[in-house]
């Protein structure tokens, strides 16, 4: 954890408002997932890098021994330039334009698809690789409708009826299948959504030889307050490695591998954003931002904890923390928060996943920096936007 006083002193080297990783944090849930599949033999991790995507971040993964799951040709492209390897890189496309799909089986990454039409394309390019497929189990999991995915009427994965299909293609085309995977959605806490999955893919893959891996996907929930539920880590590392090894008896293949690729899991407790109070009305306290930087709390009611860190003297009176977009634009509603004055540095919590990510520049705001805190030192990772990148692609 950052100490209060530590990032009071950046504030003033630094102009709010900006993010700051931890870059240790990152490390030590890389070592929890390590330790929670410690029984598997053949353990992969697919960072997602959706979930924070700087190039500092993902040089950071891959040092500590994690690949990566793109999802567009740009976030494959990103991932070259942190020194991934072609064969470090997972792309799970879903109805991504072919053109990326060709291009990234011409960069030599891993494919997984997930539907009939692109699968029948990805044939005829000939290019040799084999694919992997993505299968929509008709469960439901997540913290809320938007973020729950593999129910049977969304749009993601390959429904399981469609396997006969797939069965005939690799007949037809003689297309390779190496691997299946399978993502529930986000902030799931039940271990048996995973477990059902499993046995969902298990009687699927079994249908198919040579597969080299079986892929659970994401969606870890994590804490974000301190009487919040987490999912736990060592007991699903448990199961499902318990599962993936009966599985591999039965299947007869002792290098297939069991690939998870969480997002959150790895970095949301590790960011914070920092911000200051601009000015105050009546209950509404004002912050130097809005949902144009972090959008979570807006578009999914995502709680965000947040503290006033100018003022230790502890208040039980209630804010609501709002931002300086022209729309209802707030962090948090009702919250309790030490008094705040104008200037007051206002800290949000769990700024790591799906923050930056999801940053844009509505209301012609820029984007802020990045900062990145590793082993005691703290560099920038990303400069603040200026006004020149908000036309310099635009033709007067
Ligand atoms: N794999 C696939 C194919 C995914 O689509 C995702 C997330 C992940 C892995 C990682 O999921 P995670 O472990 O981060 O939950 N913006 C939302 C979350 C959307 C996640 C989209 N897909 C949020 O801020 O809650």
């Amino acid at each position: 954890m950052l100490k209060d006083n530590f990032l009071l002193e950046l504030t003033k080297q630094y102009e709010t408002p900006f993010y700051i990783y931890n870059g240790n944090v990152i490390e030590y849930k890389y070592k929890q997932l390590q330790n929670a599949f410690a029984n598997c033999s053949n353990f992969q991790v697919n960072y997602a890098m959706k979930a924070l995507s700087s190039i500092a971040i993902l040089k950071l993964m891959h040092q500590l021994g994690s690949c990566v799951d793109t999802v567009s040709i740009h976030e494959v492209k990103l991932a070259f330039l942190a020194g991934f390897n072609a064969d470090e890189i997972f792309f799970t496309p879903n109805g991504t334009p072919f053109h990326e799909i060709k291009e990234a089986a011409n960069l030599g990454v891993n494919i997984t698809l997930d539907n009939i039409i692109q699968i029948e394309q990805y044939a005829k390019l000939n290019v040799g690789n084999s694919i992997a497929i993505r299968i929509n189990p008709n469960i439901k999991a997540g913290g809320n409708k938007k973020i729950t995915v593999a129910k049977k009427k969304s749009k993601f994965g390959l429904s399981i009826s469609k396997v006969d299909k797939l069965h005939k293609l690799i007949k037809e085309c003689g297309l390779q299948i190496h691997g299946f995977h399978i993502h529930l959605g986000s902030d799931i806490l039940s271990i048996d959504s995973f477990k059902n999955s499993a046995n969902v893919l298990f009687s699927i893959a079994k249908q198919f030889k040579n597969l080299k891996f079986i892929n659970f996907g994401g969606g870890f929930k994590v804490k974000y307050k301190s009487d919040d539920d987490f999912i736990n880590i060592n007991e699903i590392g448990l199961q499902l490695t318990n599962a993936f090894n009966d599985f591999k008896v039965s299947y007869n293949n002792e290098h297939l591998k069991l690939i998870i690729e969480p997002g959150k899991f790895l970095v949301s407790n590790s960011g914070l954003f920092l911000t200051e109070v601009t000015t105050i009305k009546d209950r509404n306290i004002f912050i130097n931002s809005g949902f144009n930087h972090l959008i979570r709390p807006m578009y999914y009611d995502a709680y965000h904890h947040i503290r006033n860190i100018s003022n230790t003297k502890i208040s039980t009176k209630k804010y609501h923390i709002v931002g300086y977009i022209c729309e209802q634009d707030f962090f948090g509603k009702s919250r309790t928060l030490n008094k705040p004055h104008v200037g007051d540095i206002i800290c949000i919590e769990n700024a790591g996943a799906y923050s930056f990510t999801m940053a844009s520049n509505y209301n012609s705001r820029l984007r802020p920096m990045e900062l990145l805190h590793y082993n005691e030192e703290t560099k920038i990772i990303r400069k603040k936007e200026c006004f020149k990148d908000l036309v310099q692609n635009q033709i007067f």
